[in-house]
């Protein structure tokens, strides 16, 4: 019987594969507008208070809306932030 044998480089330990070097991580917050969490966050600093106006803004909520609850977290916890400073 032949076995088919895969040649993959060797990895150490959680590296980033070779096509992954230089470029930046990013946390999804919407999956299926894939809008990640930092898009959120500048959105929030730019003045949105409501997940209507991310949504309008970036399009995340907009379409199976799991990530909406996310999103309020996020912009609970950025008024909560900005309530203490
Ligand atoms: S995960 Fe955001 S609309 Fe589906």
């Amino acid at each position: 019987m032949r076995y088919l044998r895969l040649a993959l480089p060797k990895q150490a330990g959680r590296a980033r594969p070779p096509y992954a070097k230089g470029l930046k991580r990013a946390m999804y917050a919407c999956v299926c507008r894939a809008v990640t969490e930092s898009e959120i966050n500048e959105c929030i600093a730019a003045g949105a208070k409501s997940a209507k106006q991310i949504r309008d803004a970036t399009g995340a909520g907009s379409d199976c809306a799991i990530c909406i609850r996310r999103i309020c977290a996020m912009l609970k916890r950025n008024t909560e932030l900005a309530a203490a400073s």
